[in-house]
């Protein structure tokens, strides 16, 4: 779990805020969710082989008993708060979030504890169109915000009809191989076929490049529903790559899912991971269908993600020389900032060289000085911290000051 200083969160507000602008174009809105959830919306949802409920989610019991997890993804967060407000069957709701998820996985490049995800759902309704505009989105957002050394790669999971006849041909095919695999592999054999197509182990990834290919197992109307996503994203002019073994590592997947990634991260490459789920709350009656994805902030920043970032740019740095100056300078800070200026006063009653060091580390283009005889005389000493020239303003001017402020400072 990392720390993050003002140098760095000014790239990350920059994301977001491409992603803010971005998905709004698409009609989607900001949903805000706990970072605790019952544990119970996750471990059905999520699907109880998956290595995420498995091995990774911070769960604990609260002092009612309750078991609480630290949401290790958003999905199911958002599908629970839909069902709580009560979203009614066929209705379609389109919602993005951003903020930190938690799971416990060994420490890597590009892998953290606690990372952050900007993520989006459509939910509501069935309809492959949905899954195209999705993905579009998500390259359009990729695009914005400069990380185009990126690989689209899509597969079908197939609807509930299609896994018997999947789960055949993939028994089928390890009954052959599983002495050979790890003792995860092993075990989802046992219990979760599907999840041993997720094993990232080099001894397993050889054998699971040989694995039958899910889209030849689909009945037909998931087939075409597939073609209708490849078509659509040709359509658009995405490039794509079915991947035939790509079932991703959640379990509440249906049809679409797809991921991308980045030829600049190593072992952790994927930058942003979706498809089309169903998921069913606890309690609830029915299924809620729905398209989304979710990026890793960090990954993205490491993919090479530029941002327009700028740090806060100060306009000039009050140096007060004894408490009277000091309290003064607040006053007159105040009324600068509440004409829209950026300006720091100094707090500290020391040498006028080392509030003059300290205005000189924020490299702000003017110091307004004060000490006893500029309070006497109800001014301000303006040194132009560029140029080294000095002037003198009338305190309660703050229209002038204001001017000189607007200009660069190197005249
Ligand atoms: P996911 O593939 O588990 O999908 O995570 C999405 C992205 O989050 C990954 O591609 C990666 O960039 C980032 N990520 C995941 N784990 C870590 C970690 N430990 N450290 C750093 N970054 C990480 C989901 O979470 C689904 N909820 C996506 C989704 C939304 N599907 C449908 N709607």
């Amino acid at each position: 779990m990392s720390d993050l200083f003002p140098t760095e969160t000014v790239r990350w507000q920059s994301l977001e805020q491409s992603a803010r602008d971005i998905f709004s174009q698409y009609g989607y809105g900001e949903i805000r969710t706990p970072l605790l959830e019952r544990t119970d919306v996750f471990l059905r949802s999520i699907g109880q082989e998956t290595d995420i409920v498995q091995k990774e989610m911070y769960t604990f019991n609260d002092r009612g008993g309750r078991s609480l997890t630290l949401r290790p993804e958003g999905t199911a967060s958002v599908l629970r708060a839909l069902a709580n407000a009560g979203i009614s069957q066929g209705e379609s709701l389109r919602v993005y979030y951003m903020g930190p998820m938690f799971r416990g996985e060994r420490p890597a490049a590009g892998r953290k504890r606690q990372f952050h995800q900007i993520g989006a759902e459509n939910v509501g309704r069935v309809s492959p169109h949905a899954d195209v505009e999705c993905i579009a989105m998500l390259l359009h957002f990729l695009r914005e915000i400069g990380v185009c050394d990126t690989a689209l790669l899509v597969n079908s999971r197939g609807d509930r009809y299609d896994r018997d006849a999947i789960s055949t041909a993939l028994k089928a095919y390890f009954d052959g191989h599983i002495a050979r695999m790890c003792e995860d592999c092993s075990r989802r054999y046992r219990t979760n076929l599907w999840r041993i197509l997720d094993c990232k182990s080099d001894a397993c990834s050889e054998i699971i490049a040989g694995a039958p290919s899910i889209v030849d197992q689909l009945g037909t109307g998931s087939q075409a529903y597939f073609r209708t996503v490849c078509d659509g994203l040709s359509r658009l002019g995405l490039d794509y790559v079915v991947d035939p073994r790509l079932v991703r590592g959640l379990d509440y997947y249906a049809h679409t899912v797809f991921e991308i990634t980045s030829t600049g991260l190593g072992a952790q490459n994927a930058v942003a991971g979706g498809g089309r789920y169903e998921i069913t709350m606890p309690g609830a009656k029915h299924a809620v269908p729905g398209v989304g994805f979710a990026l890793g902030i960090e990954r993205l920043l490491m993919a090479g993600a530029s941002s327009q970032a700028f740090l806060p740019d100060v306009d000039a740095y009050l140096i007060g020389i004894g408490d009277e100056a000091l309290t003064a300078n607040l006053a007159l800070a105040a009324s600068l900032r509440e004409a829209g200026a950026s300006v720091l006063a100094e707090t500290e009653n020391r040498g006028l060289k080392a509030q003059l060091r300290a205005a000189n580390k924020y490299d702000v283009r003017y110091a307004l000085i004060r000490g006893d005889d500029e309070i006497d005389r109800g001014v301000v000493q303006v040194k132009n911290m560029k140029i080294a020239a000095q002037s003198e303003v009338s305190a309660t001017d703050v229209d002038a000051l204001l001017a000189i402020l607007a200009d660069d400072g190197r005249r």
